[in-house]
């Protein structure tokens, strides 16, 4: 089949590009449901549109792409549906690495990955170790990520650590976040038509633009992600203080 030609974009029109893009790829079930497919299919197309949406961050020069992949409530799913996910990314890491690794893609993991297979696990440890000194563009995948559980275990290991009340700034929290060394979001996405965050990033999006579309992820392709980065790029971002113009 002929490749689609790829629609020419005037990337200059974006005058502020965010540096840090976060996605909630969301209505991957919702999609396959329109077609009368399983929703496992839907989580197919989610993964081949993940693909598509990484060599536009590439392409526009985004430097920081974070995605919500499986959250710490997804495990209430029914067991097929969960092996079916696990089965995608499993399959994904080992069809998708090398290309990711030449493409200059730095993996990284938020979340925990004790509590999911052995193999995907250790699929997910090489493939970090393998792209480590990348630096093209940050992957980070939220997998078995929940923004309490992380701020819970910031906590434990602060406690832990012995830090005194009266040490523990922003910073210092922030560095005991799986983002640990990052900025923050600039901009967050949401596919599929819901207004919430669902758990997605809660201390690091405290500032960050928000962008909310009714498009399904597995039909969230280059161009919408263009329109995206060109409306953050209108945006006016005050971190609470008054505009420029005042
Ligand atoms: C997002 O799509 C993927 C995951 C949460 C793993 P959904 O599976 O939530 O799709 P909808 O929201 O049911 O359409
Ligand atoms: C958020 O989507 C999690 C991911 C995209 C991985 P959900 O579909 O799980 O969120 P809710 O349940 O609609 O809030
Ligand atoms: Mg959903």
């Amino acid at each position: 089949m002929a490749r689609r030609k790829k629609k020419a974009l005037d990337l200059a029109a974006i005058e502020v590009l965010p540096r840090h893009v976060a996605i909630i790829m969301d209505g991957n079930g919702r999609w396959a449901r329109q077609r009368g497919l399983p929703r496992v299919a839907g989580h197919r197309a989610g993964a081949e549109n993940l693909r598509r949406i990484i060599n536009a961050c590439v392409e526009f020069g985004v430097q920081i792409l974070t995605i919500y992949a499986f959250s710490t409530e997804n495990w209430d799913r029914p067991e097929s549906e969960i092996s079916g996910l696990m089965k995608i990314f499993t399959r994904a890491l080992d069809q998708e690495l090398d290309e990711l690794h030449d493409q200059g893609v730095c993996l990284h993991h938020l979340g925990d990955l004790n509590g999911i297979d052995p193999t995907l696990q250790d699929k997910v440890r090489r493939g970090i170790e393998k792209t480590k000194d990348n630096n093209r563009l940050i992957l980070n995948v939220a997998f078995n990520y929940g923004g309490r559980a992380e701020i819970l275990h910031a906590v434990q290991q602060i406690l832990a650590d012995g830090i005194a009340p009266e040490m523990l700034t922003e910073e210092l929290f922030s560095s005991y976040l799986f983002t640990c060394g990052l900025p923050d979001p600039d901009l967050v996405i949401r596919t599929s038509g819901e207004l919430r965050i669902s758990n997605f990033l809660i201390w690091q999006a405290a500032y960050a633009e928000l962008f909310a579309t009714p498009t399904y992820w597995p039909d969230f392709g280059r161009e919408e992600l263009y329109d995206a980065l060109l409306e953050y790029s209108h945006r006016e971002r005050r971190f609470g203080a008054l505009p420029e113009s005042t």
